[in-house]
């Protein structure tokens, strides 16, 4: 009991400063938004890929990823890109690696690397496991379109940045996985995840319907396009995630509202270009 009780408090100590993704809402506002756009072909490949206790719902399964990280310890790096402090941009060839500089260790070249995996799909043998590869890539698609999954080095993504959120003490990169959308469901979605995602799927087609194309955009023979994602990524933590969030902020309404309608367009952008991705794959 003694022990068990002390590898709990460990973890209650670790887990925040462990980087994960979006939240588990997060990423399953993502997963849903994708699977409600996907081509037949896609959803049929989809459903056979998911393990059956998936039951045919993607967005079950979208934080796999996340709890799979103390079994495959190597996939840590897989979730996110560490860039040159203050500088705001990204480079694959300078960002991409992990932290023993190994290359395309990063978010970006794992989206990569999982596209290209899943191409094997409908091919009599594939050396890898498909179902691991359509997880990874359903989840590394929402990671990367989290802006502070594309932040700076010393700070780790904003994870060393103490705030408080309201009058609750919490590191900034949380706040952006997490408190944000906690928030906005508590608010103004009865705090039920369906009406989040309910919400963005309207904007979708109404507000935002004449920048879809350009989201679901890569070039003519790309598959996915990360890169994008990413360079998108490390602006919006420079003029949104970053600004005005040092060490000891509090942030409150003023925070929250301004913030909110990117955490809502970038979980509309990770789920349309998760779709757009997995029907180039799919054919
Ligand atoms: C690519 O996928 C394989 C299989 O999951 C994994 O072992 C490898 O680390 C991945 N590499 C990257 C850069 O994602
Ligand atoms: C593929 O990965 C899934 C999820 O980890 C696992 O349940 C399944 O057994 C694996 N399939 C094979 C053939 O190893
Ligand atoms: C914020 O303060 C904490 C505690 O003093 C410190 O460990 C951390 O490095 C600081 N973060 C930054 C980005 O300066
Ligand atoms: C949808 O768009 C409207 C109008 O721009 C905005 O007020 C609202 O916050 C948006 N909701 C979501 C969930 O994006």
């Amino acid at each position: 009991m003694e022990s068990l009780r002390a590898l709990a408090s460990l973890l209650l100590v670790l887990l925040p400063a462990a980087a994960h993704g979006w939240g588990v809402d997060g990423h399953y506002t993502t997963c849903k938004i994708a699977q409600g756009r996907l081509s037949q072909a896609a959803s049929k490949a989809v459903n056979d890929l998911l393990p059956k206790y998936a039951e045919g719902d993607l967005a079950s399964q979208c934080s796999w990823a996340d709890h799979v990280k103390f079994r495959y310890h190597w996939s840590s790096p897989l979730h996110y890109i560490d860039t040159p402090d203050n500088l705001c941009t990204y480079q694959y060839a300078r960002d991409c690696k992990d932290e023993d500089g190994v290359a395309g260790r990063c978010v970006s070249g794992a989206i990569n690397n999982y596209t290209a995996q899943l191409l094997d799909y409908g091919k009599e043998t594939s050396q890898y496991n498909l179902t691991e590869a359509l997880l990874f890539l359903s989840h590394l698609m929402g990671d990367i379109h989290q802006p502070l999954h594309v932040g700076f080095t010393t700070d780790r993504g904003g994870n060393t940045i103490d705030v408080h959120w309201y009058t609750r003490k919490a590191v900034l990169h949380h706040v952006w996985d997490d408190s944000i959308i906690e928030t906005a469901e508590e608010r103004f979605y009865d705090s039920d995840v369906e009406n989040l995602v309910e919400a963005i799927q309207t904007n979708i087609t109404k507000e935002w319907a004449d920048q879809i194309p350009t989201w679901e955009k890569c070039g003519k023979t790309q598959t996915t396009c990360p890169n994008i994602y990413a360079r998108e990524g490390i602006k919006a933590a420079c003029s949104w995630a970053y600004k005005g969030a040092v060490n000891d902020s509090v942030l409150g309404d003023d925070y929250f509202m301004s913030r909110l309608p990117i955490v809502n367009w970038r979980l509309a952008q990770g789920g349309v270009r998760l779709a757009a991705t997995l029907n180039r794959i799919f054919g």
